[in-house]
């Protein structure tokens, strides 16, 4: 079992206080237009090997969160006819509850002397540094994947082309109640020094 007594900070910053908020307790208000700029512009300060921003926004927010909700309800049930009514009303409402959701979408170049794989983490990071920009901004935030991010009629919908992939979405809006402490890794456990 892991210890779940959070180590105490060593330094006062915003980071000590890092978690997420679960997408059905995020409701309006989201970030306006001036916030949502600067969350992208922070977003896009990642590391990227060789400069070639293989990552791209698709915004999710209004009517069109339920309307992929309703096709995800339909989809839902072509991908497994059995599927129970509750888990088909869960992919109905997923997408309803923030008020804006961020698809984080990988440009992948395949073949290019920077690995497929410092591209994708370059995506990762984009993803972590939008839920950082959330906090930051006083929002609460959720990156969540779960079978739409893999589904390719759901890539369809989204408009990505052949290469490209969702690397998650990003649900931000305003906590509608305080979220518990997580239990956390001790980084202790987790260092080694190199020692040859
Ligand atoms: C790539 C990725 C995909 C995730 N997808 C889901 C998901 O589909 N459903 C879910 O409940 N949590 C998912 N999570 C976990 C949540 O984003 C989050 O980490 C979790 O709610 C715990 O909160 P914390 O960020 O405070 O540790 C995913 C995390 C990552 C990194």
């Amino acid at each position: 079992m892991m210890d779940i007594t959070p180590l105490p900070p060593r330094f006062d910053s915003p980071l000590n206080a890092r978690r997420s908020t679960p997408s059905r307790l995020l409701a309006a208000p989201g970030p306006d237009a001036d916030q949502l700029r600067q969350l992208l512009a922070w977003a896009v300060r990642v590391p990227d090997h060789g400069k070639l921003a293989p990552w791209r926004f698709v915004r999710i927010q209004g009517a069109a969160r339920q309307r992929l909700g309703e096709r995800l309800a339909i989809r839902g049930r072509e991908r497994d006819p059995s599927a129970s009514e509750a888990s088909i009303e869960k992919d109905r409402l997923r997408f309803s509850h923030a008020p804006l959701v961020l698809a984080v979408i990988a440009r992948l170049q395949a073949g290019h002397k920077i690995p497929e794989q410092e591209q994708l983490l370059s995506g990762g990071a984009v993803c972590f540094a939008l839920l950082l920009g959330a906090q930051e901004l006083g929002f609460g935030a959720q990156w969540l994947t779960g079978w739409p991010a893999y589904d390719p009629e759901v890539a369809n919908w989204l408009g990505l082309a052949g290469q490209e992939r969702v690397l998650g979405f990003i649900h931000i809006g305003t906590p509608t109640e305080s979220v518990p402490e997580r239990e956390r890794p001790d980084p202790d456990t987790l260092l080694s020094d190199f020692d040859p």
